[in-house]
C-alpha cells in the first residue's frame, strides 16, 4: 500500500538568500521576523514540479490566463464554497494589493467616500487617497472576547458620498470569520445605501475552526453578489505571494466593465509562472494544505499558551489566518515594535492597520522557530516585570 506524503513543515529553510522582503528586514541582526504575511515552508511540491516543467520550456512570453486555469478555479469555488461562477466573470490581477485599489479607481468620482472598518490590513487604508477618494474609518469592537463590527456605527458613518465599502474576511488582522448573519448585517446596510462591496477574500483557505465556513460575500444572494467584487488568490494558502497571481470575481456586466478600464493601461498581466504555479495549487494542492491547517492550529495553540502566561499580554480566539493580533495596551510599554526588536521577535506595528496599542505576529514557520520567538517574548515581559 502506497502511504499518505507527509509534509515536513517543521523543517527549517534558509531564506536570507533570497531577497525576502520579511527576512531582509534584520540581515545581521538576531531577530526572529515574524512580520509580513508569508510563511517559511516551501510550497507545495506539485507546484514545484510544475514550475520546474514550465521552466523547462525555454520561453516566457507574453502569457493569457490559461482556460484550464479558469476551469480549475471554477471547480475549486464549487467546491470549497459552494459558489457557482462562470469563467468569463474572472479578472486576473498580479495582486490583491492592485484589486483594491483599482475596486477604488472603479468605483465612484473623485473626493468620493471609501468605508472600511480598523484594525485593517494597511493597503486597505492608502488604497482610496491613491484614487482621490476619502476614506471613512469605523473601528471593530471587541465585545466579550471576540471582534466585530458595530452595526449601528457601521451605517451611522455612511453619508451620500460613500460608494464604495472594503471588507476583508477572514479578516486580517483580527482573524474573525464573518458569520451568515455578520456578513447579511453589512450587505444589507450596503444594499439599503446603494454601496458597492470590494471583499477580500484572500484568506478563505486558512480557516483553523473546524467548526467555522468561509462565505463568500457574493454568494449572499443574487442583489449581494451584482454589487459585490470579490478578491481571491491562492497566493496566502499555497504560500505564493512572490509570484504575483490573483483574481476578482465580478458577476456584474457594467461592474466588470468598469473595474477592467480603471485597471486598463496601469495594471500588467500576470506572469506566465503565477500562472502555472495557481493551477498546480488549485487542482493538486489539497493534501498539503490539510497538512498545512493542522500545523498551523498547532501554532496556534502553542501561541495562545504562550501569550496566556504572559499577562498583560491578551489575545482573542483567532479563527482563521496564521497572524495573531496581540494586544500589548497593558503593558506600559512606549514602542512595542522597538521593545520586542530588543528582545529579538519582530513583529509589526498595530499602528500600521490603525490599531496601536497591538502587534500582529505572523506564525506561519516551523514551531521551534515559534517557540523561540515567543520564549524571548516572555523573556522581556519579564523583564519589564523585573
Ligand atoms: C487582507 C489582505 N489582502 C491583500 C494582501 C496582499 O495581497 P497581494 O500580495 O496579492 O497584493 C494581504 C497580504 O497579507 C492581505 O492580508
Amino acid at each position: 500500500m502506497i502511504g499518505k506524503t507527509e509534509f515536513n513543515f517543521s523543517m527549517p529553510v534558509e531564506r536570507c538568500n533570497t531577497a525576502s522582503m520579511k527576512w531582509g528586514r534584520y540581515k545581521g541582526r538576531d531577530i526572529i521576523p515574524l512580520w509580513v504575511a508569508d510563511m517559511d515552508f516551501c510550497s507545495p511540491p506539485p507546484v514545484i514540479d510544475a514550475l520546474h516543467k514550465r521552466i523547462a520550456h525555454g520561453i516566457f512570453g507574453y502569457t493569457m490566463p490559461p482556460d484550464s486555469l479558469n476551469e480549475a478555479v471554477v471547480e475549486r469555488l464549487q467546491a470549497d464554497h459552494g459558489w457557482t461562477i462562470q469563467p468569463q466573470w474572472l479578472v486576473w490581477l498580479p495582486g490583491l494589493v492592485t484589486g483594491l485599489n483599482v475596486a477604488c479607481r472603479a468605483v465612484g468620482q473623485d473626493h468620493d467616500e471609501v468605508l472600511t472598518a480598523v484594525p485593517i490590513y494597511p493597503p486597505f487604508l492608502t488604497a482610496p487617497a491613491n484614487s482621490r477618494r476619502n476614506i471613512i474609518k469605523v473601528p471593530l469592537q471587541e465585545k466579550d472576547n471576540r471582534w466585530t463590527f458595530d452595526f449601528e456605527r457601521f451605517e451611522s458613518a455612511i453619508t451620500a458620498r460613500t460608494r464604495l465599502f472594503l471588507l476583508c474576511n477572514p479578516h486580517n488582522p483580527v482573524g474573525r470569520v464573518l458569520t451568515g448573519d455578520e456578513l447579511a448585517a453589512l450587505a444589507a446596510i450596503c444594499e439599503k445605501h446603494d454601496i458597492i462591496i470590494c471583499s477580500d477574500e484572500i484568506h478563505c483557505g486558512l480557516l483553523l475552526d473546524d467548526d467555522k465556513i468561509h462565505l463568500p460575500t457574493a454568494t449572499l444572494g443574487p442583489e449581494v453578489a451584482q454589487r459585490t467584487i470579490t478578491l481571491m488568490s491562492p497566493s496566502k494558502t499555497f504560500n505564493l505571494p512572490g509570484l504575483g497571481c490573483a483574481f476578482a470575481v465580478i458577476s456584474d456586466e457594467k461592474l466588470r466593465r468598469q473595474f477592467i478600464k480603471a485597471a486598463s493601461g496601469i495594471v500588467p498581466l500576470v506572469n506566465a509562472l503565477g500562472f502555472v504555479a495557481a493551477e498546480a495549487a488549485y487542482r493538486y494542492g489539497a493534501d498539503w494544505h490539510a497538512q498545512l491547517l493542522e500545523y498551523l492550529r498547532g501554532n496556534r495553540e502553542t501561541i495562545a499558551r504562550a501569550i496566556a502566561d504572559m499577562p498583560p499580554l491578551t489575545m482573542a480566539p483567532l479563527e482563521a489566518t496564521y497572524l495573531a493580533w496581540i494586544d500589548v495596551r497593558n503593558a506600559g510599554i512606549k514602542n512595542p515594535i522597538e521593545f520586542f526588536e530588543a528582545g529579538g521577535v519582530g513583529m509589526q506595528d498595530g499602528a500600521d492597520f490603525d490599531g496601536p496599542g497591538f502587534v500582529r505576529l505572523n506564525f506561519g514557520c516551523p514551531r521551534k522557530t515559534l517557540e523561540e520567538a515567543l520564549r524571548r517574548m516572555s523573556v522581556a515581559m519579564e523583564k519589564l516585570g523585573a
